[in-house]
């Protein structure tokens, strides 16, 4: 059974996602031992605190460096004896020791199809509005992991999804959640921990 960490800094839908995964069995060989957030008022901190899941906040703010937010992250990942951490949602960069120590185990999921609208600056609503700027007709959720390049990590799971004539971003947004962020990202984490996962050459092999 793979220990799993879920850094968050919202609302915690996708976090709620991969709890009932967990709970339907969808996700066999994980579970989420410990949640940290880069924000005291996250409301997945109470998602993770009503389903009796540890859950830490770790702010960016209240450390003087970059490398200071990197070292006490990765204390609290190895303090949960975490083998696979989950990005759902999750606004600060990670320093160069969590990715080191945790290479190929950070999972990222990112609200379009990279590698379009990614990137730097390409989070949450934004993503949405520059999809609809653009005006391409379908658009996704990416799950993937992470690298020292923003969004550029080995692709895991791709889901696309329609983007409609009349949506305001949030309208998209929830569209994309729904039929995609919220299936795929259990799918990729139940994939990881039943080890079917292998990364080669910057590319995934998925064992079917
Ligand atoms: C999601 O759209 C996710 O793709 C992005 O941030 C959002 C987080 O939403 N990385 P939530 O906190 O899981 O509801």
């Amino acid at each position: 059974m793979l220990n799993i960490t879920v850094l968050v800094s919202g609302g915690g839908t996708n976090l709620q996602a991969l709890i009932d995964a967990q709970k339907s069995g969808t996700i066999k060989n994980g579970r989420i031992k410990c949640v940290i957030s880069s924000r005291e008022s996250a409301y997945a901190l109470e998602r993770a605190r009503k389903n009796n899941i540890e859950a830490k906040v770790v702010s960016r703010k209240s450390f003087k460096t970059p490398d200071d937010f990197d070292h006490a992250l990765l204390s609290e990942l190895k303090q949960a004896e975490t083998d696979l951490v989950v990005l759902a949602g999750f606004l600060s960069i990670l320093g160069a020791g969590v990715l080191c120590e945790y290479e190929n185990r950070i999972i990222n999921i990112h609200p379009s199809l990279i590698p379009s609208f990614c990137g730097p600056g390409f989070y949450g609503l934004h993503v949405h509005e520059e999809v609809l700027k653009y005006g391409v007709k379908v658009t996704g959720a990416t799950v993937h992991f992470v690298s020292k390049v923003v969004d550029g990590g080995a692709i895991i799971a791709q889901k696309a999804v329609e983007v409609k004539q009349d949506d305001t971003p949030e309208i998209l947004q929830r569209r994309v959640m729904e039929q995609a962020e919220w299936k795929l990202l259990p799918y990729a984490v139940s994939l990881f921990c039943d080890g079917r996962i292998q990364v080669k050459d910057g590319r995934t092999i998925i064992k079917y």
